[in-house]
């Protein structure tokens, strides 16, 4: 099964609508006698690649597959046909498919042709691989993934906007990524104004062709945007997912900025929190924050009571050990390896350089915060 969950994450973004399957068949001698994972929409699914190698030795063999074989007609024919046929001995499989089409069917065509079912074999696992499958068939909307860059000091962008490039490479190279696992990329028409991102996919270690998302801005796109063509839509933000899962959309990238992340986080609609810390500071309290508006009145220990909005997301947080300067504080080196210093041992910073002077955010004796730097930018 390890193997097979390898082979499913190696098509991770080529499959969907459907889901990323992984097959393995060992033969009665223990052997491998073939392995596959899905094929783009309207190729072979993961089984009938897997029994295409095998041939005559999946006479009798044991099929390792990820998700529960579908037993309809879809854009191909069932796999349990093709299973029932081969002569397959066992089924081991990960997780049941929620599929309203399978939800069962498949398992029960299989053992009616009187062969072995196992179920929930590292279920674990293959549910955390095809969690955005899994939250759509269940759901009818897609998974939320929230991302979001900020500094030290949990800032998104400077006074001004500006935001370019508050991580380095490392992290923008795993956007790409995300984004390529995604349907379907959104962002706040704020954040279309300050920033003109194409929001596509550009990732050097996946070379052309590729699956775009489909872009969404909440909001009005203006003319002459890089993100067009893109789908502008706004209000309640239940009633777009539940349009972008009917459109087939399983991954939903939520890319800000503050008041869309707010939306989302709000209305606990997100999945999944990818955070990305770079290790710079923007200083002074006046900088954009990572969720815009009101908070909670009261700080509540996670997991207390009121506190459960949060509970089953997943939080993602990586610093960027990415040498991402902050233009605009004076670095002073001594002082630079003394924050270096702290923020290992807190185990802030997990590699990296953190560049950063003295910061414009001090509280004064006074009590009165000198601004931050107006503009972000890094060097
Ligand atoms: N560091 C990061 O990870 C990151 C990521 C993205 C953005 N940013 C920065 O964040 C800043 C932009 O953020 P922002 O908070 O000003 O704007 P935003 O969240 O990107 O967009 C907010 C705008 O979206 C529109 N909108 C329509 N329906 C909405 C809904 N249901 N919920 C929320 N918004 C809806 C509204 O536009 P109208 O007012 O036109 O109606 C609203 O003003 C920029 O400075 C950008 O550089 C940082």
């Amino acid at each position: 099964m390890v193997r097979a969950i390898e082979l499913a994450q190696d098509v991770r973004t080529t499959t969907s609508p459907n889901p990323w399957v992984g097959c393995v068949i060992v033969d009665r001698a223990g052997e491998v006698a073939g392995e596959g994972a899905t094929a783009p929409p309207g190729g072979p699914h993961a089984e009938i690649s897997a029994l295409a190698l095998a041939r005559e030795r999946a006479r009798g063999a044991t099929v390792y597959v990820t998700l529960e074989p579908c037993a309809h007609h879809g854009r191909t024919p069932p796999c349990t046909d093709a299973l029932i046929r081969a002569g397959v001995a066992r089924v081991v499989a990960g997780v049941s498919d929620p599929d309203g089409r399978v939800a069962g069917a498949g398992f029960r065509a299989l053992e009616a042709a009187g062969i072995t079912v196992s179920k929930g074999l590292l279920a674990g696992a293959v549910g955390d691989q095809l969690r955005p499958y899994l939250v759509h068939r269940a759901t009818g909307r897609p998974y939320v993934v929230l991302k979001l860059a900020a500094t030290l000091d949990g800032r998104t962008a400077a006074p001004d906007g500006s935001s370019r490039w508050i991580t380095g490479d490392e992290a923008r190279r795993d956007v790409h990524r995300l984004r390529a696992e995604s349907d379907a990329v959104l962002v706040g028409a704020g954040t279309v104004r300050s920033d003109d991102p194409a929001l596509t996919v550009r990732d050097d270690a996946h070379p052309e062709p590729r699956r775009q998302p489909l872009r969404v801005v909440l909001g009005h796109v203006p003319a002459g945007a890089r993100v067009q063509p893109a789908l502008e839509r706004g209000g309640d933000l239940g009633a777009v997912l539940d349009e972008l899962g009917r459109r087939g959309v399983l991954q939903l990238l939520v890319e800000g900025g503050a008041h869309v992340a707010q939306g989302f986080h709000r209305a606990g609609l997100v999945d999944r929190y990818v955070w990305y810390l770079a290790p710079a500071f923007l200083g002074g309290d006046d900088g954009r924050p990572i969720l815009a508006g009101r908070g909670p009145r009261r700080w509540q220990m996670p997991g207390a009571a009121g506190s459960s909005r949060f509970a089953g997301s997943e939080v993602t947080c990586a610093s960027t050990s990415s040498p991402t300067r902050c233009g605009s504080l004076r670095c002073r080196r001594r002082k630079a390896k003394r924050c270096r210093d702290e923020l290992r041992v807190r185990g802030c910073v997990a590699a990296g350089r953190l560049d950063a002077g003295e910061g414009g955010g001090d509280r004064r004796a006074d009590g009165k915060h000198r601004g931050g730097d107006r503009s972000y930018r890094t060097r």
